[in-house]
């Protein structure tokens, strides 16, 4: 019998595809309600203020990438990813369903049963697909093009499906219809699974190293509920008051303190040589690069998600389209533009840039579209809003970005740094995205005392320059890779 496949690939993989698929239509869909039903006073939201309300969004969203580090640690040495990726979509339906029932308490446990789940999921469903090829190669690069559709076709329906329940009806229902969804992806991975073959077992761990690390596990998590203890405590004794907006603060400056001392430890400590030494470099410039993109480019589901609500003319035909059907417009210029780009840097052959160029070319796109942005703020009055077409470029300048920027920095990570430490520098680059999605969050809260005008053209001006300066320092930078294209 001749094995089934899917678009010419292992069955399995449309298993994984169906499964990230539905996760992402769930964390977008519910991402795309989440900032403007903590700022709704009319249809009861909980009418907080801008800057409270960024600073959850921002930790929420960090808090989803920063529990994939890990997540992917618990999957490779304790649980399998296959047994890690079933439960993680376990607790993120959980979540939803606890963030659609009403009580305040009840929807902030299911933000973190969500960051939780996602931490789960979201880095083991990956690294499954990559062992669907044992082989690695083009084939395998192909597999992981099909999935990134499955990642985008999800992240296109989500919006649509919960902002219009949520939007329209009622927030809790579009909460409700994420976790749904998530429940079909389930139910679907759980039919599929046959086809997987062994993907994500739990492989190369003798039991003894499984105890270990069960303990360590077990170690952390304490140490954590004691954290959070102590800080529980503050709080009732009146010491320290917790608030959203300290603890991003915190989160802000502390992430990129952890990565900066991670790096400087395998520098001074990791036993490597120069020229692992000067990737290791690249790897640092590219995960700072990558924080400051993602800090612009989530800003589609904060700040941007508040100028499509507040002040853009959202009516098409007659028909007023929730706010947040904005926000699957990335990942349908996503699936357009793929095919565009892959083909372009194979027309380019060798003229295609380099790592770092791309990079710079990303940002600097990206960058234009915060000079969009600003330019419509100048538009926005009282009584006037502006054109959707302005979000319309928006995105389709930031996804251009994505497509120069994100395929590479991962694939990249994998190829720069020292074979010993791969997995650690995906945590790294997990972690430099997580810090973008807080600063994303972040920067939202500004949008009242700035005016969009003045945020939009700043953010701008930061990634231009962080554009300005990669690129001026590519050829250096491609010199330090030594030879890794
Ligand atoms: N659209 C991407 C996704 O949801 C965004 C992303 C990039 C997330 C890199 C994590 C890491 O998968």
């Amino acid at each position: 019998m001749t094995p089934m496949t899917f678009m010419g690939h292992p069955r399995g993989l449309a298993t994984l595809f169906f499964t990230e698929m539905w996760e992402r239509l769930s964390y977008y869909g519910m991402r795309g309600l989440l900032i403007l039903f903590l700022v709704d006073t009319l249809r009861g939201g909980y009418g907080l203020d801008d800057k409270t309300a960024a600073a959850i969004y921002g930790l929420y969203t960090a808090s989803v990438y920063l529990l994939a580090v890990p997540g992917g640690w618990l999957a490779d040495r304790i649980l399998g990813q296959r047994t890690a990726v079933f439960w993680g979509g376990v607790l993120i339906a959980c979540g939803h369903f606890s963030m659609a029932v009403g009580p305040v308490a009840l929807f902030y446990l299911g933000l973190t049963l969500i960051a939780l789940g996602t931490g789960l999921l979201k880095p083991n469903v990956s690294a499954m697909v990559g062992d669907l090829y044992p082989e690695g190669g083009a084939r395998r690069d192909a597999g992981f093009s099909v999935f990134y559709m499955g990642i985008n076709l999800g992240a296109t329906i989500g919006p649509l499906l919960c902002s219009y329940f949520g939007e329209k009806i009622n927030w809790h229902l579009g909460f409700a219809v994420a976790g749904v969804g998530m429940v079909f992806g389930l139910i679907q991975y759980r039919l599929g699974a046959r086809h997987l073959g062994t993907a994500g077992e739990l492989r190369g761990v003798t039991p003894a190293q499984r105890s270990a690390a069960i303990s360590t596990a077990g170690k952390f998590g304490l140490f954590v509920l004691a954290l959070g203890g102590v800080v529980a405590a503050l709080h009732l004794m009146g010491i320290y008051l917790v608030n959203p907006q300290g603890i991003a603060s915190v989160m802000s400056v502390s992430i990129p303190f952890f990565l900066l001392a991670y790096f400087a430890y395998q520098f001074l400590f990791g036993g490597f040589d120069a020229a692992e030494k000067k990737r290791l470099a690249v790897v640092l410039i590219l995960c700072a690069a990558s924080a400051v993109f993602w800090g612009g480019y989530e800003q589609a589901g904060s700040s941007l998600n508040l100028f499509a609500m507040r002040a853009t003319d959202l009516f098409i035909f007659g028909y007023e389209i929730p706010a947040g059907w904005i926000q699957s417009l990335p990942a349908v210029f996503v699936i357009l533009l793929a095919p565009v780009f892959g083909w372009l840097w194979i027309k380019l052959e060798k003229h295609e840039p380099s790592v770092p160029a791309k990079f710079a070319y990303g940002l600097a796109q990206l960058a234009l579209s915060f000079f969009v942005m600003a330019w419509a703020g100048t538009f926005v009055t009282q009584a006037f809003k502006v054109s959707i077409m302005w979000l319309v470029v928006t995105n389709f300048l930031a996804t251009t970005g994505e497509l120069c920027l994100s395929p590479v920095g991962l694939s990249g990570m994998t190829k720069l740094a020292p074979r010993k430490i791969v997995g650690q520098m995906m945590g790294m680059w997990f972690l430099a995205t997580s810090l973008g999605n807080l600063l994303a969050g972040m920067a939202a809260g500004y949008t009242e005392a700035l005016g969009y005008v003045q945020l939009f053209s700043l953010v701008g001006a930061v990634v231009m320059g962080a554009a300005v300066l990669l690129g001026i320092t590519a050829p250096p930078i491609r010199k330090l890779m030594g030879g890794v294209e």
